[in-house]
């Protein structure tokens, strides 16, 4: 009666890789029970959570390197796999609501998020390529822009593009406070984007800083984002209750893949136990203020919990 946090699979949002092709449902060791799928067997994936009572997916692209270039420039080719598939998933399900990631790496000959000259990160080049993506995105149906590249005032530049070309409906959920963070090893893995050299600490965030993710959110929430992200989620529960308690915005977190990676090892081990460990984590991220979560425990936990 009056246990102050609550958490369902309402609050969370399902991680998915789609390959180009058919028939693939690839494993990714270092992500136990995730696969990278072809968007015919994405379908009958998306389809089995929807029965589970999952409602929201991430959709990320796994590019084979050969397609990959300075620019990005498969990421708003309109004939790509990831946007013809989004088309598709929104079609045969209109009440998925579909979130996409809008950064250069997945795209990228150099595995950064931004445009690499002479060994730098140029952050206003990027800026109109991030634009484009996203109208793109847009077009093909995409419900949650996913800006999760951490360049300077790009959320501000895409909500003009998506405002200019009509698509004012088509909201961002902005990664706000995205730290520079050694928990997304595996996600590198599953879309073999980690960078070709170099890290990404000149525009992912300092673990240390917390009071500059007030920063970060005033500018993200001025620019236009309807949510701001967290992420990751557990070494940071401090971040996102500061969020929580000084804006109004919908405040959500990234239960990332090192995270995930952790229980699943440790849990394999006899360390730990899977589904109590699983329920806490992620009724912590609930108790510190995020609403939504983004977490590849999501089909896991619609199954422990159904009633
Ligand atoms: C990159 C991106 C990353 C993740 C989501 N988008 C990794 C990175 O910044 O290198 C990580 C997600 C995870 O670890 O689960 N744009």
């Amino acid at each position: 009666m009056v246990q102050e946090t609550h958490l369902g699979v309402e609050h969370l949002i399902y991680p998915v890789f789609l390959k180009d092709g058919n028939q693939i449902k690839e494993e990714i060791p270092s992500l136990p029970n995730i696969h990278r799928w072809s968007v015919d067997l994405l379908l009958r994936e998306i389809e089995s959570c929807l029965k589970l009572g999952i409602r929201v997916f991430d959709i990320f692209p796994a590019v084979e390197d050969e397609l990959k270039d300075k620019t990005a420039s498969l990421s708003y080719d309109p004939n790509n796999f990831y946007l013809k598939a989004i088309k598709e998933i929104k079609s045969r399900f209109p009440e998925a609501l579909l979130m996409s990631d809008v950064a250069l790496d997945p795209y990228s000959s150099d595995g950064h998020d931004g445009i690499v000259e002479n060994g730098q990160i140029i952050n206003d080049k990027t800026l109109p390529i991030l634009a484009k993506m996203s109208v793109a995105q847009a077009e093909a149906g995409i419900d949650i822009i996913g800006p999760s590249d951490m360049m300077d005032g790009r959320v501000g530049v895409i909500r003009e593009a998506l405002d200019e070309n009509g698509f004012t409906d088509t909201s961002i959920m902005s990664y706000t406070a995205k730290y520079a963070s050694s928990f997304y090893g595996p996600f590198r893995d599953a879309l073999k984007s980690a960078p070709k050299s170099g890290d990404k600490k000149t525009y992912q965030m300092n673990p240390a800083n917390k009071m500059e993710a007030l920063t970060e959110a005033g500018l993200d929430v001025d620019e236009g984002a309807d949510m701001i992200m967290v992420k990751p989620a557990l070494c940071y529960l401090d971040v996102i209750h500061l969020l929580k308690e000084h804006f109004p915005t919908p405040v959500t977190a990234y239960n990332v893949s090192g995270e995930y990676a952790m229980v699943h090892a440790a849990s394999r081990n006899g360390w730990l136990d899977y589904e109590s460990a699983v329920f806490e984590m992620l009724l912590s991220i609930r108790r510190a203020g995020a609403e939504g979560i983004l977490t590849y425990f999501a089909k896991d936990f619609a199954k422990m919990t159904r009633s």
